[in-house]
């Protein structure tokens, strides 16, 4: 194993390499020799995860095997976890991350190991220490999961499209797989892992790997299996079960989704496998073998979430006219940043963001064109400028690249910091070393740290090294250190192109000034051209421009669920009384926090005339979201349970 590592071996810690370093490798293939068997942990101090309880240089799980049972009436998942460690011949214990699971027993195989769950977190939940034999390899937790485990959302027959059965899906990332997977829950320690899933007869299960075996019926049951034989952050593992139905839409790619939402689904999906052919192209083999995904039904709270060879989509990007398919773009690229060069902590989360924002928009271009990804890229740059603005502005802390979430939940770091200054970033690096140079530095970068974690520092050595070799003025015009760590935007940003919404920005200087409103031209204009009228509209509009708007161009109706949020949000923030159907209708209808929280939060927000409205509006929406999304939204202190922490 250790020639493998030969490169990296001086930065990085493989416990594994020392006990067998005399081992010749056992795989001989180009494409596989790539895939570590064990994936080194990295020992610097900015490799330590504060989100986590492992102690991952003392001994580390390297792949996970759960049998676990679906219990749609207990809403419990229960089984076994069986771990295989990697340690230190002294260790004394593995410390793995638990949030609220209720175990049974924990054994090597054979004979009980003593263990002790330590005080908990609120966010973070508690570490499971599990005390070592000196020849433990293994471990066998016998375990349930709670039935408010915060990674998995159960849905009844009523909230799916079918009506008829019932639904379970899991979200891992940050840091939500602890409560229902006993392990080492953080993104520097990569495991391999499989899984045998029961569930009753009629369903289905998927996951974020390939399927091992065809599955089996038997006895009101059927086992599903699956087998995930490189190492990923255990925060890709994911778990959906429901009456599901795949369509084949390329020779590696497809969609799965309940059987009255596939054709819509499917239309949607269909330049998918061009995307993948068009990832390749610039950043190297997709090396995951298939590329399917999972539609959701409307509770899913993300627009997408990359689980490796199934990404998870919400239904609200089915516009009808393909014209939220960046989505896909997005979640497909993660397939290299993220998912094969994973931030070792949240503190680099940019690194899988940012850089996904940035592969993206270059996915866009080369199937969707020029223009397309230049208003992207011009969107992207305003939310740019509005996280910073939202974060303590140009000396802010938070809109450094690289930030410190010690003591803080990873959901802080969840801004377009990271999406958009990341991805600002790369475009500058773009501009100012050439495409081509760009493009090949990139391929080398994931292939030189393909299934490893990565840190900002290990990112910024790897750009000195084959990118800037040495060469001073170049050094000095990408101002490398100022983009990551430094709070604002380094001067040397890459503007977007001014003439990408030429038209929308006539058109609401013409509106702005009290003109009438070209309901034609709307017509005529892209989503994007239209999200860039109504977020660059006088943010203050009395109500009869108010009137012109909704009148001529049906805002409150509209079906494109990114159009709707954009008119939305105008409109509570002008407290237009005619939106306020239009708002209840939208966020009791789907339950994606980037929609939902936004707009329940600035009613909130504004006591007098929002307030109740946000209060009788979430009684009703609540049960309809995922536990991530309430946990923020309970915090707004609208519903009789939850703490009012603004008051
Ligand atoms: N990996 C993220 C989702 C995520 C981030 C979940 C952090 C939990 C914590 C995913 O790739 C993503 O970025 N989704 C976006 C869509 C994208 C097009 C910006 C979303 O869900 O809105
Ligand atoms: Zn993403």
């Amino acid at each position: 194993m250790m020639r493998l590592f030969a490169a990296t071996a001086a930065a990085l810690l493989l416990l594994s390499s020392c006990e067998k370093s005399d081992e010749a490798p056992t795989v001989t293939d180009k494409a596989a020799a790539e895939v570590p068997k064990i994936a080194p942990v990295l020992a610097t101090a900015d490799a330590v995860d504060p989100h986590s309880y492992a102690k991952p240089l003392e001994a580390r799980v390297y792949h996970v095997a759960l049998d676990l049972n679906v219990d749609f009436d207990t809403r419990r998942v229960s089984g076994t976890a069986t771990l295989d460690i990697d340690r230190k011949p002294d260790a004394k214990e593995i410390v793995l991350d638990d949030k609220g699971l209720e175990i049974q027993s924990i054994t090597d195989g054979d004979k009980p190991l003593p263990y002790k769950v330590g005080a908990a977190d609120e966010s973070l939940g508690a570490p499971l220490a599990v005390t070592l034999n000196p020849d433990t390899k293994k471990l066998v937790i016998t375990y349930k999961s709670a039935p408010n485990a915060e990674a998995l959302q159960w849905l009844s027959p009523e909230q799916t499209a079918g009506k008829q059965h019932p639904y379970l899906f899991s979200q891992g990332e940050a840091i939500y797989n602890r409560t229902w997977i006993p392990t080492q829950d953080s993104p520097g320690i990569r495991q391999s892992w499989e899984a045998k899933i029961h569930v009753p007869a009629p369903l289905t299960a998927v996951m974020s790997a390939p399927r091992a075996a065809e599955p089996l019926t038997q006895g009101g049951e059927t086992v599903f299996a699956f087998n995930m034989d490189k190492p990923v952050a255990p925060y890709l593992i994911a778990i959906a079960v429901g009456d599901l139905k795949f369509r084949s839409l390329g020779p590696r790619t497809g969609v799965w989704t309940e059987p009255s939402m596939l054709d819509a689904a499917a239309s949607e999906l269909a330049d998918t496998e061009k995307m993948v052919d068009a990832a390749e192209r610039i950043f190297g083999p997709y090396r995951w073998g298939r590329y399917d995904m999972l539609v959701l039904p409307p509770s899913f709270p993300l627009g997408g979430m990359e689980n490796p060879t199934l990404t998870f989509l919400t239904p609200t990007f089915i516009a009808g006219d393909k014209s939220l398919v960046s989505l896909v773009a997005h979640e497909l690229a993660h397939s290299w940043s993220g998912n094969l060069a994973t931030n070792a902590t949240w503190s680099d989360f940019w690194l899988n963001e940012g850089t996904t924002t940035y592969a993206e928009r270059r996915i866009v271009e080369s199937i969707y064109g020029k223009k397309a990804a230049a208003q992207q890229v011009s969107l992207g740059v305003d939310a740019m400028n509005k996280a910073v603005a939202e974060n303590g502005g140009p000396t802010g802390a938070d809109t450094k690249l690289h930030i410190d979430l010690k003591g803080r939940h990873p959901d802080d770091g969840l801004t377009d910091i990271a999406y958009e200054k990341g991805s600002a970033f790369l475009r500058t690096v773009e501009a100012v070393v050439g495409r081509d140079k760009f493009d090949a530095y990139m391929r080398g970068w994931f292939d030189r740290h393909a299934f490893q974690p990565v840190t900002s520092a290990m990112f910024l050595a790897d750009l000195r090294e084959h990118l800037v070799k040495g060469d001073k003025a170049l050094e000095a015009k990408l101002q490398l250190d100022n983009w990551v760590y430094k709070p604002g935007i380094p001067s040397n940003l890459v503007k977007p192109d001014p003439q990408a919404f030429a038209d929308a920005d006539k058109a609401v200087a013409a509106f702005a000034r009290g003109g009438p409103l070209d309901t034609a031209q709307w017509g005529k204009w892209s989503t994007d051209e239209r999200l860039r009228f109504l977020n660059k509209l006088p943010r203050k509009l009395p109500k009869a421009r108010l009137d012109t708007l909704e009148q001529g161009l049906k805002l409150n109706e509209i079906r494109n669920s990114e159009v709707r949020f954009a008119w939305l949000a105008l409109a509570i923030g002008n407290r237009y009384d005619p939106a306020v159907p239009s708002v209840e209708q939208f966020v009791t209808s789907q339950g994606r926090g980037k929609f939902v929280r936004p707009l329940l939060s600035a009613l909130a927000d504004d006591k007098q005339w929002g307030r109740p409205k946000a209060v009788s509006i979430y009684a009703k929406a609540r049960p309809l979201y995922h536990p991530s999304v309430t946990q923020r939204i309970d915090k707004l202190g609208l519903s009789g349970t939850a703490e009012d922490t603004k008051s």
